[in-house]
This record gives C-alpha cells, sequence and structure tokens, in this order.
C-alpha cells in the first residue's frame, strides 16, 4: 500500500511542534494537557514506555509506587479518549523493588486491576515481555553482593484495547520459519493426537509464509553509536537513559496498525516510536516534557523541519 507523506497531524491549540518530518510531529509539552487537545476517536495507536515507579529516582521525574495509580489515571483517561474504537494501547511498564528488601513491589499489577478490571478503561488484549538479554544485573546488593536474587531481564508489557476486538493481524508480522519446521513443511506433517492430547490437523503442515510469534520480544538496547547517540554527544545534549529497543515498537506498530495510520507516543523520551513509525509510514505524534530530549530526539531523522 503506498501512503503518501501527510504533515496534517497539527494539533488545534497546542503549542508549535519543535520539529516536523514527512509523517509526523514532535512537541515538547505536558502531555497531560495535550492529549486533551487530540480529537475523539483519532487515534489508532497509543504505545508509550512512561515514568515507571523506581527506589532510586531517575533525571526524569519517576513518582512513588504508592502515588502512581492516581498520577496515571488522568493519563489513561485521555488516551482511551482519543483512541478510535478498534484503537489499541501499548504499555510498557517496568517492575520495580521494594525498598531496603529483596522483594518486588506490586505497582504494576495494581495499575493493571485498576486500568482493565471491574470499573476499568481497558480491555487486557493479551500481555507481552520485552525480554532484554542485555539487562545490568541490579539490584547490585541483592543480585551481585548478596546474589540471593537473579538478573531482571523481562518487562512487562501490556496491549490494551478499547473494544474486545481491537485491529490486529499477526499474519503481518510472522517471523522466519525455522530450520526443522521448513524440513517437517517439505517431508510432511504427521496428524493425529499428539501425547498431549493436542489435536493436530493436516492444515498444520500448510506453508502459511512465515511463524507465528509469541508474546515474548527478545532485544536488547546495546548499540552505542546510532546517529543519535552520536548527534546528542557531539552537541552535549543528554543522551536518554530509557530508550525503547527499536524492536519493540516496530513489532506493535506493525501488528496493530496499517500505513496512514496514526500513533501517538505522550512520553516520547528519544522519540524512537516517531523514528520507527516515520519508517513505517504511519502519521505519528510525539510528546515529550524534557526540551533537551526533544531537542536530541530530531537527530533520529534527516530532513525534519525545525520551526
Ligand atoms: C521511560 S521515558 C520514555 C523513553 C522513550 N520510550 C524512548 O524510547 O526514548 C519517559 C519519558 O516521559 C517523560 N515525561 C514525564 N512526564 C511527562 C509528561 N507529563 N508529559 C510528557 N512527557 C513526560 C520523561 O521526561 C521521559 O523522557
Amino acid at each position: 500500500m503506498s501512503v503518501k507523506p501527510d504533515k496534517s497531524l497539527a494539533v488545534a491549540g497546542s503549542p508549535d511542534p519543535v520539529y516536523t518530518t514527512d509523517f509526523g510531529s514532535a512537541y515538547c509539552a505536558d502531555s497531560r494537557e495535550f492529549l486533551s487537545r487530540i480529537p475523539d476517536s483519532s487515534v489508532n495507536l497509543v504505545i508509550t514506555s512512561p515514568p515507571f515507579a523506581l527506589r532510586r529516582k531517575k533525571s526524569y521525574g519517576n513518582v512513588s509506587a504508592a502515588e502512581y495509580i492516581d498520577w496515571f489515571w488522568p493519563f489513561a483517561e485521555q488516551i482511551l479518549r482519543v483512541l478510535k474504537r478498534d484503537g489499541s494501547f501499548v504499555l510498557d511498564i517496568g517492575g520495580s523493588w521494594n525498598k531496603g528488601e529483596p522483594t518486588r513491589s506490586l505497582y504494576h499489577f495494581d495499575l493493571l486491576l485498576r486500568l482493565c478490571g471491574e470499573k476499568g478503561l481497558f480491555k487486557l488484549a493479551q500481555e507481552f515481555y520485552w525480554y532484554n538479554p542485555a539487562k545490568m544485573p541490579a539490584p547490585a546488593e541483592w543480585v551481585t553482593i548478596r546474589r540471593v536474587r537473579v538478573k531482571d531481564a523481562v518487562q512487562p508489557i501490556w496491549w490494551l484495547s478499547k473494544t474486545a476486538r481491537p485491529k490486529a493481524n499477526n499474519r503481518w508480522v510472522l517471523t522466519p520459519y525455522k530450520n526443522s519446521m521448513k524440513e517437517l513443511l517439505s517431508k510432511g506433517y504427521n496428524a493425529g493426537v499428539r501425547p498431549s492430547g493436542h489435536v493436530v490437523s493436516k492444515q498444520w503442515g500448510q506453508d502459511n509464509g512465515g511463524a507465528i510469534p509469541p508474546n515474548i520480544i527478545q532485544t536488547s538496547n546495546t548499540r552505542s553509536n546510532d546517529p543519535y547517540i552520536r548527534a546528542c554527544r557531539e552537541r552535549g545534549l543528554e543522551i536518554h537513559p530509557a530508550r525503547f529497543s527499536e524492536r519493540v515498537p516496530e513489532f506493535f506498530i506493525t501488528f496493530l496498525t496499517r500505513p496512514g495510520n496514526v500513533v501517538v507516543d505522550p512520553f516520547a523520551g528519544s522519540n524512537m516510536v516517531g523514528q520507527v513509525a516515520e519508517r513505517l509510514r504511519r502519521r505519528w505524534i510525539s510528546v515529550e516534557i524534557n526540551n533537551e530530549y526533544v531537542v536530541g530526539s530530531k537527530y533520529r531523522f534527516t530532513g525534519a523541519t525545525i520551526k
């Protein structure tokens, strides 16, 4: 499908974007206020990684676990309002350790229960896990000094939706077949009942162009010398400390939207979501409260128009 560049995403009443590209606009604003200016039911996908509730506060204003739901709720209400009926909200939310002891906080489960429980706003379409083998072994006290916990290398990502049937198609995210599967496809599948009780029908031996991916996304964020990082270093701008790995937004944008659809990241940081959306020809809006991060993020795009 060919989609022409489209700069029509100006949000009425908002400040000017810091930069625009063929498909998107990057704003420096508080998204609590900014989201309220986006029209109802106009967005296909909100994908974001908000500040997490961390034990040790990072430089970008994380809130404590106890306050987290109250802090997040107004954003969630706005996200629900701006989503189309078949839209999705993909929330990447890290777990957290309790202060002073090697136990885990339940804040992100509490948030999920509130968002999708009885009086909640969303459906839980499916939970995903981002497995990052390159995660640091932290907190050092429990993992590397006392050695009573192991490396925490998965991050939950919740795929939420407005209705039970958000737009999605796993045919858009098929992965290459493994050699063993290729062999089975060429030699033919043994249909019948397996020891597990599963019935394998003849259809299993059909070549569908690739394998259906699992709900685990394995990718590390180890590139230390991409154009964004180089540009920030050269200009003395802070490199965002909690960037998405490119594969994460790439998977969800491909799975849940089509070219020309609208993707929003209200906690955009270094705007990895915008970069991927641009490459995939989705229209995008990013909102980030820290001007230095927005300025740095424009170096993800060649030819961005600076306002
Ligand atoms: C976990 S980071 C997002 C990183 C991003 N996914 C990336 O790939 O670079 C969360 C970001 O939310 C921003 N933020 C916090 N509160 C905000 C608000 N009210 N409006 C807009 N951005 C906010 C922080 O400055 C921080 O950069």
